[in-house]
This record gives C-alpha cells, structure tokens and sequence, in this order.
C-alpha cells in the first residue's frame, strides 16, 4: 500500500473522522497550527450571538444571575473531569500569564516550600519572566534555569539534580512549545515529593491532546491555556488548579472581590474564600468563557482518551514519513521519535525554515494552502490537532513540503520576518 492509500484507509478507520465537521474550515486549506490557537467550533457562533443578543442584549444585569455567575464552575467541573480533579481544586478566569503569578506567588509564601525558584530552557518565554519578576518583587534568589545541550529535548538528570541540590518549587511545561517534548509527569512528581519540592507544571500545549490524570500522577498544581487544542478562542480565559491538600495553604497576592467569601456583601474587609476561589479576582470574562465552554464540549464528547490515540497514531504517521520523504531533501526531525515523549505537534527543520513556511502558507498558484508555524531560529511547528487534521491531511503536507524543495520555490522568499510568526 502507498502512502495516499494508507493515509485514506486510515481516515476511513478514524472514530473521531466526523468531529471535522464540527468546525470551520477554509476551502483548499489544511490548518496545521492548533497548537497554537484552535479552530472555531461552529457552534461557538450561535452560542455567543445568541447570548450576545438575549442575554446581554435584552436581559442586560438580569443575566447574572439567571445565566452568568454559575458559568466559571460549569466550565471547571468540566475542567476536573477531563483532567481527573475534583471540581473544587480549579478555577478559570485569566490568562496562562497571571495565574501563574498568581500561583508561584502563593507557593513562594505559604512556607511550604523551600524559597528557591527554578525552571528549565525549554519552558515557554512567558514562565521564566514571571519567576524572574517573582524573584525580583519578593527579594528572592534568581530563578535557576537548567540549561540542556539541546533545546528540543530535556535531560532529566541534570534537572534531578538540581531539584536535589535547589530543592523549592520548580516550573515546567508538561508538552514543550518548541519541540513537543513531554516529561514523565508522574516520575517528577514523585520526585519533586521526595526532595521538599514541588512541581508546578503548564499545560498549555498538552491539554485537549494528552491524557492528563492528577491524581494518579500526584499532580499539586498546574495551570494550561485554553485557546489551543480546547478550541476555546482567542485570549480563551486559563485555568489554575490547585491539589485540596494544599489549597489551605496558599493566599492570592490579588485580592480581588470576586476572591472575597462573601463578594456579594460589599464588606469593606477583604476576607479570603476558603477554597480555589480565592484566585478569582474581578468580573468574569463571560463571552470568552461562553465560547471556552463549546470547546471544551466537544473534547469532552469525543474524550480525551480516543483523542491522544488518534494524536499518537497521526503524529507517528508523520514522522515515518518525514523520515522517509523529508530528511532526504535536508529536513531534520526535531521532536522526540518515542510516541510517550512527545505532545501533539511535530517540530521539523530546514536551513531555510522561515521560507518554507512562507511557501506553505501563500500555496501554489491555487493549490492548497498550509498554515504551520515558525520558531526561531528554524523550527517549523506541524501542529496536529485531532479533532479535525486526518491523515490525508499529513500526506498532502509532506507531498507539498517536497514539492517546495524539488520545485526551489524557497527562492521566491526573503529572509525578513512579520512580528508575529
Ligand atoms: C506553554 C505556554 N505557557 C504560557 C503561555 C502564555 O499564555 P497567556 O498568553 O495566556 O498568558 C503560552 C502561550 O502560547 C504557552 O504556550
């Protein structure tokens, strides 16, 4: 069997084939980059006009009540459920960003811990700022970053060790953003245990397309964005979850009023929430967080377990064939080979990254355009959602993906980059 024929036996085998039509699709398109902010569920546009229409609309402040306060704890018990926590361990609101903040500063004082901060280099930009930022407001020592030899894949050694010899709370993305690199969560976990650390781990580019269990991996706290493999939307509002057996211990350095116990009361003493609401702290974003909920139906109807089959078996599917069609054109594979390390997406390189991804994205005279990614210095990001990237998909890419380097197409590209990639 060629590799169009198996492609096509294997959409025709896929149980969650018909999930594809659950969203909105561009003609002649294939969209590679769910990693990075998920398509809009077709759903999502008659649930947000209506409520846009009824409920703020006609309803205006009446919506509050009949509809909008119980919306935050729907959205995190369907959180719990597609993560293994109980619905009072999380709460949403925010960005990936501030809860965070939010968190590293709760773990930083609660004396739990030992006050050292560490993280590594193949977390995402925006977590090492913030322990920095956190190291700097709390006059702390600066965060510890274990660098590894490669950026694509971490040394869990080198990382044990240092948790051995700084031992305090530790930042990790589960899923790397370049490479796709997955820990083994429960093995940190358990380490982290057993020297006075703890491991706050970000989800963002594994939730919705890895198996995420909290409890049997020990899990104490964790934060994830939403906008990605959930379908939530731009700016999706980020979850934050905290184990009950910590919760007790952890004050919000934003002591908001939607925190408060009794926000209603209007009381002029800020008195904490007793349980993870403390880390709300303003108004809701209701149409984010109405469009966040359409998303996460969907991932919860399809379930999570169906969906990381169908990610392993489209993501190897890929990899055999880069490594038989690609690598001979001068591509490198850069995400892991072993199904169990690696996230939803494939990171591939070529001397001329940046252009390649310029060719796919503008197509050829009118053949099918393919939106990837790009992260410096070469890395060409092959994201692989699910819920509605098939198999022929993935054979198409790679056809074009030749077909860019036999045609020297690259040479209708410059170097120079947009700021957003
Ligand atoms: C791993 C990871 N963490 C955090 C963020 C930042 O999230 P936010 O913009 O919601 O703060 C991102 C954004 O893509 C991310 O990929």
């Amino acid at each position: 069997m060629n590799n169009k024929t198996l492609a096509i036996a294997k959409d025709c085998d896929d149980p969650l084939a018909h999930y594809s039509s659950l969203f909105a699709h561009n003609e002649n398109e294939i969209y590679l980059d769910g990693n990075s902010l998920g398509k809009l569920p077709l759903k999502t546009k008659t649930v947000i006009s209506q409520l846009i229409e009824e409920q703020w609309g006609e309803k205006l402040i009446g919506s509050w009540n009949e509809h909008w306060l119980a919306l935050p704890k729907r959205i995190a018990q369907k959180l719990a459920l597609l993560l293994n926590a109980f619905p009072s361990e999380i709460t949403v609101g925010e960005s990936t960003s501030v809860n965070l903040y939010k968190l590293i500063h709760a773990l930083v004082q609660s004396g739990q811990y030992p006050k050292n901060l560490l993280t590594d280099s193949l977390n995402f930009p925006t977590d090492n700022y913030i322990l920095e930022g956190i190291a700097k407001q709390l006059n702390l020592a600066q965060p510890v970053c274990v660098e590894y030899v490669s950026d694509l894949n971490a040394e869990l050694k080198l990382l044990k060790k240092q948790i051995q010899q700084t031992p305090g709370i530790v930042c990790l993305s589960l899923v790397s953003y370049k490479s796709a690199y997955c820990y083994p969560m429960r093995e940190l976990n358990k380490y982290a245990a057993e020297h006075h650390s703890i491991i706050v781990w970000d989800l963002s580019h594994a939730v919705g397309a890895v198996n995420i269990d909290f409890k049997t991996t020990n899990t104490l706290a964790a934060i994830g964005c939403t906008y990605k493999y959930l379908n939530g939307g731009p700016g999706a509002p980020s979850f934050l979850y905290v184990s009950e057996k910590l919760i007790s211990h952890l004050a919000t350095p934003i002591q908001g009023w939607f925190g408060h116990r009794r926000p209603f009361d209007f009381s002029p003493k800020y008195e904490a929430a007793e349980g993870i609401d403390k880390f709300d702290a303003g108004t809701p974003a209701i149409l984010s967080l109405a469009a966040l909920e359409t998303g996460l139906d969907i991932t919860l109807e399809a379930g999570i377990q169906t969906i990381r089959v169908k990610s392993e078996a489209l993501t190897s599917f890929l990899v055999a064939l880069v490594q038989e069609e690609l690598i001979p054109l001068g591509f490198r594979l850069e995400s892991p080979i072993d199904v169990n390390q690696r996230g939803s997406h494939i990171t591939i390189s070529h001397q001329a990254s940046w252009r390649i991804c310029q060719c796919l994205l503008y197509g050829k005279e009118e053949g099918t355009k393919i939106i990837s990614d790009f992260r410096p210095n070469k890395y060409i990001r092959l994201g692989i959602a699910p819920l509605y990237v098939g198999f022929e998909d993935i054979y198409w890419t790679v056809q074009r993906l030749k077909e860019i380097i036999l045609e020297n197409e690259i040479d209708n590209y410059d170097e120079q980059r947009p700021v957003v990639t």
